[in-house]
């Protein structure tokens, strides 16, 4: 090891340009420009990517999930990326006050993504709980970050501001942190992203850099331990719930991947419209009508504007009957699997015993070299 011990912590004023890039309208379109790169390079050599993606337990996924990010997560895994799911069970606890009936969720959670297409042979499903050198790692990474830029994360700061006057536990300010471990203990050098996620990517790569500069390398001192990680930026349309606001389980205006047809079709006849009897594809001004299009269009695999086109005066009720259709259609299959899985319990248990095992061997050999690069080996 010829690294020194002594370097002096990077200077804050450095690196706070990172974070605050990320939000720049040209960081963005530099972001963007590697995001298409990156999508050429995969399908020249999917081999030389590992991704990491994941959810909260929080409830049943549902058609903005799946539209949103799990078709990409499959389409990844098909070509050949390596990829690992996240069951991310300890962020739960960063903004509840228990963590409710966990082990369901996060059985439901496993069945939908095997229902969907996530294929255990090829992507490692695993739990925070079960990780802990991923946990460990939490250790170190804090020690090089401050609390003031973490409370100018913007996701940290809309919580914050979403909890009103409740006290901020230490694991929700620091859960930016905590997603850190969770993407670089297997060395993720790619993380598919919305836009809104930029800056908790950004924290990753900024502490995989203070890592490397204040800790030490890997090996013979010639690597940094840990890879920054790239977005691949999501170019994934964004479907709405059947209010036309943001779909998720708690407004009700979502549509599960696990509900049964007749709910699916009463959730989508209440669907929010408007009075303009002809159909149009028109997100600004219509976005609620359009949405129901678009639904209809991603599930029949047409373009919304085919889809708005062919409905034309038919007025909301044929709208509504079409999306229905094809939301029903598309979901049939998934829904068939999902009830399979969810009924041999000791079969999904035994995905995520798998996926664990093979976290926990990695996050030991990266834990193994955080700790030789910190001389911490006794
Ligand atoms: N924050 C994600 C969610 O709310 C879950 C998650 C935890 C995650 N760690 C991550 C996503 C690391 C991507 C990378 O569902």
């Amino acid at each position: 090891m010829s690294t020194e011990q002594t370097s002096p912590a990077p200077t804050l004023a450095e690196d706070d340009v990172d974070l605050i890039e990320t939000t720049s309208d040209a960081s963005l379109e530099r972001t963007q420009r590697r995001s298409d790169a990156i999508e050429r390079e995969i399908g020249e050599d999917p081999t030389r990517f590992r991704i990491l993606t994941g959810d909260r337990p929080t409830g049943n996924l549902h058609l903005g999930h799946y539209f949103g990010s799990l078709l990409n997560r499959v389409r990844l895994q098909d070509a050949g990326v390596e990829t690992w799911v996240l069951v991310a069970d300890y962020q739960v606890i960063t903004d509840r006050d228990g963590v409710g009936p966990i082990r369901e969720r996060v059985l439901s959670l496993v069945a939908d993504y095997l229902a969907v297409g996530i294929d255990p042979q090829r992507s490692t499903i695993f739990t925070h709980s079960a990780v802990p050198a991923l946990n460990q790692l939490m250790l170190p990474f804090l020690s090089v970050v401050t609390d003031s830029e973490l409370r100018r994360n913007p996701t940290v700061k809309s919580e914050l501001e979403a909890t009103g006057d409740r006290a901020m536990s230490g694991l929700m300010l620091t859960y930016p942190v905590h997603q850190a471990a969770d993407i670089l203990f297997c060395k993720a050098n790619l993380v598919p992203v919305g836009k809104d996620q930029l800056p908790h990517l950004e924290q990753a790569r900024v502490i995989a850099r203070r890592f490397d500069e204040r800790y030490g390398r890997a090996g013979d001192g010639s690597r940094p331990v840990f890879p920054r990680p790239e977005a691949l930026l999501s170019n994934a349309p964004n479907v709405l719930g059947t209010d036309g606001q943001k779909m998720s389980k708690s407004r009700g205006n979502a549509i599960e991947l696990g509900m049964d047809a007749d709910t699916t079709a009463k959730l989508l006849k209440r669907a929010v419209t408007d009075a303009d009897r002809h159909i149009t594809y028109d997100p600004v001004l219509r976005p609620e009508v359009s949405n129901l299009v678009l639904l209809t269009a991603l599930a029949s695999g047409r373009r919304p504007e085919d889809v708005a086109a062919e409905i034309g005066d038919g007025g909301a009720a044929t709208l509504k009957k079409a999306a229905i259709e094809a939301v029903n259609d598309m979901l049939a299959p998934v829904r068939a699997r999902r009830a399979e899985l969810a009924a041999d319990e000791g079969y999904l248990l035994d995905v995520l015993r798998r996926g664990n095992e093979h976290a926990n061997a990695v996050a030991e050999a990266t834990l193994s070299e955080v700790r030789q690069a910190m001389h911490m080996v006794y």
